[in-house]
């Protein structure tokens, strides 16, 4: 009996990540996720832009789990993940943070971290009360700690939400516009963040609006329209691509 030789889906499914296959979800008339794949790589940081409208939170949706797709499929760690539940997926690695903030309103900084890191189950560690003060103190929010999350500004809700997503302990972020909204030292103080994230080894896929914020620190950027990926590559190429500079920043090239 030998070795089973790699197929070369197996060697496929060892390199990524997370890959979506045709995904599709209408909401009536509206496809607002239209056949829609692609792939991230582990250690990879994906950038997705587009424009309002595109389906990117909705996209989002359907790999968190909180929507399940008319058609298409996911796969994670090349295990189909198509039909589990956000828990589930939780529980496999998927962290995922909201464009708008959703912490528990009434709970505090910290009991929305424990909150959190119960979720993630055995994956946030059995240390997870030391661990939660040192991710508090990384970002920031540790002397807010006992605030209620229904007081913090919104810089601070951008970081809890972040906050919230690591104590999970996941292998993949799924990054829903981190940074929109805050302003200039703030901006980099959250890429900063996300950077470091990356660092430690997890994977992460990137919505922001503010297409300049992300050029630096993604790997690969994909820019959605309509539901489905319209360019993808390296972030310089598809930068430089006339329907991108035209389309999706304007004719004067503005964001
Ligand atoms: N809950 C919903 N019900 C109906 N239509 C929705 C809903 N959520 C999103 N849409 C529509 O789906 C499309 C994609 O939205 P969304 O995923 O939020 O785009 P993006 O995040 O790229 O701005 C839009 O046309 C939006 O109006
Ligand atoms: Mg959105």
């Amino acid at each position: 009996m030998g070795v089973r030789k790699r197929t070369q889906t197996d060697q496929t499914h060892m390199t990524e990540r997370l890959s979506a296959h045709g995904l599709t979800l209408r909401f009536g008339r509206i496809r607002a996720v239209d056949d829609f794949s692609f792939s991230v790589k582990r250690g990879e940081i994906l950038g997705i832009i587009g424009p309002n409208g595109a389906g990117k939170s909705t996209a989002f949706d359907l790999l968190s789990g909180s929507r399940k797709p008319d058609k298409g499929r996911v796969l994670f760690d090349g295990m189909d993940i198509t039909h589990e539940s956000p828990q589930r997926r939780c529980r496999l690695g998927i962290g995922r943070t909201h464009q708008v903030p959703r912490p528990f309103e009434n709970m505090t900084v910290y009991e929305n971290a424990l909150v959190a890191a119960v979720n993630g189950g055995e994956r946030s560690g059995r240390n997870a009360r030391n661990d939660i003060h040192d991710l508090l103190d990384r970002f920031g929010l540790l002397s807010k700690k006992d605030v209620f999350a229904r007081e913090l500004s919104l810089v601070e809700r951008k970081l809890l939400e972040i906050a919230r997503c690591l104590a999970t302990g996941p292998t993949l972020m799924l990054l829903d516009e981190p940074v929109a909204g805050v302003g200039g030292e703030d901006q980099d103080r959250i890429v900063r963040i996300v950077a470091d994230v990356r660092d430690k080894g997890v994977t992460i896929v990137w919505i922001e609006h503010i297409i300049t914020v992300m050029t630096e620190a993604v790997d690969r950027l994909l820019v959605m329209a309509q539901g489905r990926e319209l360019i993808g590559g390296p972030p310089e190429r598809v930068m430089n691509t006339r329907e991108v500079l035209e389309a999706y920043l304007g004719p004067e090239g503005e964001q």
